[in-house]
Parts: structure tokens; C-alpha cells; sequence
């Protein structure tokens, strides 16, 4: 197929509809009949419909083919429709989303169910997902960080890379891959307040080092699609920002993939108050280098007379036009324009046993244990246990995002601790701990409750900000009923984004469980009774009140640090709180206990041309076997811009059986120490660095080195 020749040949009309993107029921529903008002509220007509370029959010094999099939039919040049849709997390083998899989550490389950979720959306008839997300988040009010892989930009950068790999194979054209679509470009993350579609307003240093790398990291990984956010930077809205879309984007980074709009994300610049009227938006659009216009027609409506007006911009419109076409081809659709979807193989492929195992063994490695005073956990099957709380019961453990999953498929807890041999004597959910006397008289009998708590999958993701991180519906009344009956506790807690805990820190032992999706409950069953030891480390700061918002480990020190243990009021510091988080990035749980010693650094003094071996001793002093991820941070002591406390810059995840011990080394060189100036440059700076290691973020250990000027030069940008 040549792409440049299959160009000339269209009319500038089907040119433009290739960058329209509308929903499966504009081309099956009677084009003749008003479709919801849809058509004509975006000003759209048959002739119109039948030029599009793409489809969002299809469902099924037999849906895609029977609008392609329609498509090809009614269209003039017969280039195939291509689709796409949000498999984040899932198409219908759930996995846990993706702030519960970066607790894993553990970048290749990623991979590993970016594969499979290819190969079920592939033969169901999308060719493109909308994931992975790689926004940065400092703010749990933002419903949205359950989507991202926590608050590090180095650690979400290793699970967007894996996440693409997995999702886009090594061959678009074959059935089992799909191409990605990182999102969101860029910052949407640092919506002011933790509100959706807010005002992001970012200095360039915190731009250049901590928001654009996870993007910078999908691109170097070979994206091929990059979607724009809805927000704001420098106060001009992402979908139309030339700084952001061609200077960053094309040339500095060289991206050549498809860039697309958030959901009427173009349109909306009018609201932004950035144009006047769609005609302004698609101007813009077309000239910061918006290709595909998302559910919204400003393109479709006026890139024509726009043309006409600026005829010079038609060259941008063939390269939008080329880039689109090329990913079509890429996806081999002009040789089949069904890209393997297949009614009867989609049957086969979906929830197939590997499949719904694999997903088993991610939510084995995506929870995270915060407490376990006295061993609570692994439980004791020699006792008896009362499962109580609004989740007790529950089997919507598949989380936001996951619309094409289905959660009464899913098992509840109850079921699988009772397959694992526990003792459960009493399980009823309720909203509040009211019970009859007689059920008070069952919960008594049980020697230990466990208590289900938490926020349902409609409460964080899109549009789903919170003000207040506590748990709702004043949940917290289940730890004063168990403290009434003087019972010990394990807590479970269902969430998307982190929570203020600390009413409910009294518990006996917190297991963090997010939504760990279609095999949740058998993975956590396994995880209480012991079968698994749970190795997760959270990648999202913990806050003790919604107050410190925002919190986070990798912050600036201040020229007036509150320094631990040194009374001086005029300090960084509350009144009211301290500054500490309840639970610091990084942090999590054995049922084994690891104790670090011995860090040793091969050279404390080494020029740019050497590398410097860090390593440290961990031992296992338990009986138990598990999984532990160290974590090595640095800090610039001096720089020209002030530099973070900390910063993660490698991590290993290693297996130490019970009573072992391990030496675990790593290497840093130079690239490890560089950062990004006001302008984007990549800066490298002699003087001192702290090396930083240990089971998080809090508890480490720390030696100095010092990046000497001898053989000093300029590093390649
Ligand atoms: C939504 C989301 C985006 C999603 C898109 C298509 O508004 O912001 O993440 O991919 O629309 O559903």
C-alpha cells in the first residue's frame, strides 16, 4: 500500500475525515432517523459519517464487523475504519489496576497482562487502547490515580515502557497486539486540588523532571499513540500547545507516531477560552499538530474553509492524514480490514484459563500489607472468623476502567477463604455496623473479625475527585464495634486512591487490597492463609489528613526544613499536624522480616567515566520465604536549581528464602545523576550525592559520593 499515492487520491473532504473519530452507533443505527440528537448536534451527516477514520469504543468482534463491513460498504475510497477503546486494566480478564500493579515492583506482570489484554481486545475487534496512563500524581483527592502506576516518575516510566511492549508485541499486523496510547500529554496529573479537567499550573523545572519523563519514557518505547490531556500548560490547553505537540513532542523527542484529542477535548478550547468558536479550535488543532479529532467535529466542520483560507496548511493536514493511514497499515488493516477479529476465536481467547491465572498471579504481587501486629496474618485456620464491613460480600473487585469486564463473574471472599479451609462463622455486609442481637451473638463467638472497608469502583477514576480521603460513609464506626466487643481486627481495604487511615489504625493488620480484579478474591485468600507471601510496596504517599495534600517523597528540602528533633518554630511545619506521611512511597509488609546491613560503595570518589557499585546484605530472619524490593535513591546535595531529598533511581525485587541472607548490588554511572534545566537541557553537575538504600523511602541507610570534575564532559542531550 502506498500510503503517499492513497493520499492524492482522496478529496480533501475524506482527507479531513480520516482525523474524525465517533462511536460504533453512527454507522449501524438508521442514518435516516436522528440518532440521540447526536448527528445533528455535531453537525454531522451521512455523507460525513462514512468519510471517519476511526471508531471509539467498540465492543465485540461481531459489532466491529458488522460496522466495517457497513463502513466499506458506503465509502467511497474504502480505507478501513480503525478502532479503539480503554482496555486499561482489562478486556475481559480483569487485572488489578494499574496503582495496584506498580506495588508490585515488578514491571514485567505488567508486560505479562499487557499481552494478554492484546490478544483479547485483538480478536474482539479493537486494534487500539487508550493506555497505558502515565500521569504523575501527587493527590489522591484525584480520582484518576488509580489509573497511573503511583507518584515516582523513574518507576511509572519502567511500567509505561512494559505496558507498551506488552500491548503492541513485536509485530502490529499479528492478532496478539494492539497499539498503545500513552495519556495523558501532558501533566494531567497536576490538576490543581485533585479536580478532573482543573487548571495544571507547572514550573518548567518540575515539567521537565518529574511530569514529561513517563511520556519521554512511552515514546522512546515506540507508542503509537500519544492522546492530550485536557488540562492546561503555560495556560494554553494541551490539545492545541505547539510547545507541547511540536517543539517537545516532534522535535526534540522525534516522535512520528499518532497524536489524538481527549474526549471532545478540541471543542472545548473554546471553554478554555483559548478560541473563539470550533472554526479558532480547529485552526489551532491542525497548527499545534492534533491529528485525530476525538468525538467532537470541529475538524470535520471547518479544516475545509480553514484550507481554503491557508492554503499552506494543507501539507499539515497530509501529514496528519500520513500518520494515521500509516498506523492503519502498520496494523495491516489494508490487507484485512477485520484485524483478526473472529466471533468464534473471541469465544476461545477471552477468560481462558491462563489468562484468568495470570491475572491471579498479578493481584498476588499488587497488594500491600501495612500492618500485622502479632502475626494476625497468616490467618489460623485452628480459628474462627466473622467477615463483616460493606465489602464482606462483595464481588466488584474489578475496579474503574474495566467496562468490558464483567464482576459477577468474580468470586467474593467469602467463598474463597472458606475453599482455603478458613472458618468463617459469620459474613454479612452492611454500610454501618448494625446488627440484630442475635447476629451481635454470632460475630462474638468468632475469635477474630475481619473487617472489609472502602469506596466502590465509582468512586475514583474519571470525574471522581474527592475532597475528603477518609473512608466514606463513616466506615471508621466498624473499628469502635469491634473495639466494643474487645476483638482483634484485620482490616481489608477496596480503593483507587489513597486514604486518609488514621481512625482506623488500631486495627490489628491492614491489608491493602485496591481492586485486584476478575481473580481478587482468590489471590487475597491465598495471601491471608499464607500461601502467598505479600510483597507489595506502596508507589503512592499515604497522608495523615487530607490537609498535607500535596505529599510526596521526592519533594525539595526548603530553606527552612522541619529538621526531626530540633525545636525552632520558624520552620516548614503545622501546628496542627506533622509533616510526615502515615505511610511513606515505598513502604510495605512481609510476613517476613528483612534486615538490611553492610551497604558498601566500591569508590567514594569516581569521575564521569566510572561506575560506582553499590551493594548491601539483606537477610530473611523468618520462616518464611518471600519476595523483597530494594529500593536505591540518590539526592544532589548542590545543584543550580534546588534538587529532591530523594529520588528512586533503580529497585530489584528479590526472592530470599526464609533464613538466607543475600547481597544485592547495583551500579550507578553518571546517567543517574543527570537532570533537566529550565530550558529542557539534560544538566550533570560535580560535587556530592547521597546514595540512599533501603525497603523504602523512610528506612534507609545513606552514604555520600562524590562526582569528581576530572575527565568532565558535556553529556549528550
Ligand atoms: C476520557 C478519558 C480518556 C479516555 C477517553 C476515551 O474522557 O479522559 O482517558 O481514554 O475519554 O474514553
Amino acid at each position: 500500500m502506498n500510503i503517499k499515492k492513497l493520499i492524492d487520491d482522496l478529496t480533501i473532504d475524506e482527507k479531513i475525515g480520516q482525523l474524525l473519530q465517533l462511536a460504533p452507533f453512527f454507522f449501524v443505527e438508521d442514518l435516516d432517523v436522528e440518532i440521540f440528537g447526536h448527528v445533528q448536534a455535531l453537525h454531522l451527516n451521512k455523507e460525513k459519517i462514512f468519510q471517519a477514520g476511526s471508531v471509539l469504543g467498540n465492543n465485540n468482534a461481531t459489532e466491529m464487523i458488522k460496522v466495517q463491513k457497513r463502513y466499506l460498504k458506503e465509502s467511497r475510497h474504502k480505507i478501513p475504519l480503525i478502532f479503539m477503546a480503554d482496555i486499561v486494566h482489562g478486556f475481559k480478564t480483569i487485572f488489578p489496576v494499574p496503582l495496584a500493579m506498580s506495588t508490585s515492583f515488578n514491571p514485567r506482570l505488567v508486560y505479562e497482562a499487557a499481552r494478554i489484554q492484546a490478544k483479547e481486545a485483538r480478536v474482539s475487534g479493537i486494534q487500539v487502547t487508550f493506555s497505558p496512563m502515565a500521569d504523575i500524581s501527587h493527590d489522591p483527592r484525584w480520582g484518576r490515580v488509580v489509573e497511573g502506576f503511583g507518584e515516582d516518575p523513574y518507576l511509572t516510566s519502567e511500567f509505561t515502557r512494559a505496558s507498551i511492549k506488552g500491548y503492541q508485541g513485536v509485530d502490529l499486523s499479528l492478532h496478539d497486539s494492539i497499539a498503545a496510547c500513552v495519556k495523558h500529554f501532558a501533566a494531567y496529573g497536576a490538576s490543581e486540588s485533585g479536580r478532573d479537567y482543573n487548571t495544571a499550573d507547572i514550573n518548567h523545572i518540575s515539567l521537565y523532571n518529574i511530569y514529561l519523563p513517563t511520556y519521554k519514557a512511552a515514546v522512546d518505547a515506540g507508542v503509537k499513540l500519544l492522546m492530550t490531556a485536557f488540562n492546561t500548560v503555560d495556560h494554553i490547553p494541551a490539545t492545541v500547545n505547539e510547545f507541547l505537540l511540536r517543539d517537545i513532542l516532534r522535535k526534540q523527542w522525534h516522535y512520528k507516531g499518532v497524536v489524538i484529542s481527549d474526549y471532545d477535548s478540541l471543542h472545548q478550547v473554546i471553554k478554555h477560552g483559548v478560541a473563539k468558536n470550533d472554526e479558532e479550535a480547529a485552526y489551532l488543532g491542525l497548527k499545534a499538530g492534533l491529528d485525530i479529532e476525538m468525538q467532537s467535529t470541529a475538524y470535520v466542520n471547518y479544516l475545509e474553509s480553514i484550507i481554503n483560507k491557508h492554503p499552506d496548511m494543507m501539507k499539515l493536514l497530509d501529514q496528519a492524514v500520513y500518520r494515521v493511514l500509516k498506523l492503519k497499515k502498520e496494523l495491516g488493516l489494508f490487507k484485512d480490514p477485520y484485524a483478526g477479529a473472529d466471533p468464534v476465536k473471541e469465544q476461545a481467547i477471552i477468560r481462558q484459563k491462563n489468562h484468568l491465572d495470570m491475572a491471579e498471579q498479578v493481584a498476588m504481587e499488587s497488594m500491600v500489607l501495612l500492618k500485622n501486629n502479632n502475626h494476625l496474618l497468616p490467618l489460623d485456620k485452628q480459628l474462627t472468623y466473622a467477615l463483616i464491613g460493606p465489602y464482606s460480600e462483595t464481588k466488584r473487585t474489578n475496579g474503574p476502567w474495566a467496562g468490558h469486564g464483567d464482576n459477577a463473574l468474580n468470586h467474593t471472599l467469602n467463598e474463597t477463604l472458606s475453599k482455603e479451609g478458613v472458618q468463617i462463622i459469620f459474613n454479612k455486609a452492611t454500610e454501618t455496623p448494625v446488627f440484630s442481637q442475635a447476629e451481635i451473638k454470632q460475630i462474638k463467638m468468632a475469635d477474630i473479625l475481619l473487617i472489609a472497608l472502602g469506596e466502590n469502583e465509582y468512586e475514583s477514576g474519571e470525574a471522581h475527585a474527592k475532597a475528603h480521603i477518609k473512608l466514606p460513609r463513616n466506615q471508621e464506626k466498624f473499628m469502635t464495634f469491634a473495639k466494643q466487643l474487645k476483638k482483634k481486627t484485620i482490616t481489608l481495604l477496596y480503593h483507587g486512591r489513597p486514604f486518609d487511615l488514621t481512625n482506623i489504625m488500631d486495627t490489628d493488620a491492614l491489608l491493602d487490597v485496591y481492586y485486584l480484579g476478575s481473580r481478587a478474591h482468590e489471590a487475597i485468600a491465598k495471601t491471608m492463609v499464607g500461601k502467598h507471601n505479600p510483597s507489595g510496596k506502596l508507589t503512592m504517599t499515604y497522608p495523615k489528613t487530607a490537609g498535607q495534600i500535596p505529599i510526596y517523597y521526592n519533594h525539595l528540602n526548603t530553606g527552612r526544613p522541619k529538621e526531626p528533633d530540633i525545636m525552632n518554630e520558624y520552620v516548614s511545619f503545622y501546628l496542627d499536624e506533622d509533616n510526615e506521611p502515615l505511610f511513606p512511597f515505598g513502604f510495605g509488609l512481609s510476613y517476613a522480616t528483612f534486615e538490611y546491613s553492610n551497604l558498601v560503595i566500591d569508590k567514594i570518589k569516581f569521575n564521569q567515566n566510572e561506575a560506582v557499585c553499590v551493594s548491601i546484605d539483606i537477610a530473611n530472619n523468618s520462616n518464611y520465604d518471600g519476595y523483597e524490593t530494594v529500593q536505591l535513591y540518590i539526592r544532589d546535595l548542590v545543584g543550580l536549581y534546588a534538587r529532591p531529598v530523594k529520588e528512586l533511581k533503580a529497585f530489584k525485587k528479590v526472592w530470599i528464602a526464609a533464613h538466607h541472607k543475600q547481597t544485592i548490588s547495583f551500579e550507578l554511572t553518571y546517567k543517574d545523576l543527570t537532570y533537566y534545566d529550565i530550558k529542557g537541557n539534560r544538566r550533570l553537575e560535580p560535587g556530592e550525592f547521597q546514595i540512599i538504600v533501603g525497603p523504602n523511602s523512610r528506612d534507609t541507610q545513606t552514604m555520600i559520593i562524590e562526582l569528581i570534575k576530572e575527565n568532565f564532559h558535556d553529556i549528550k542531550q
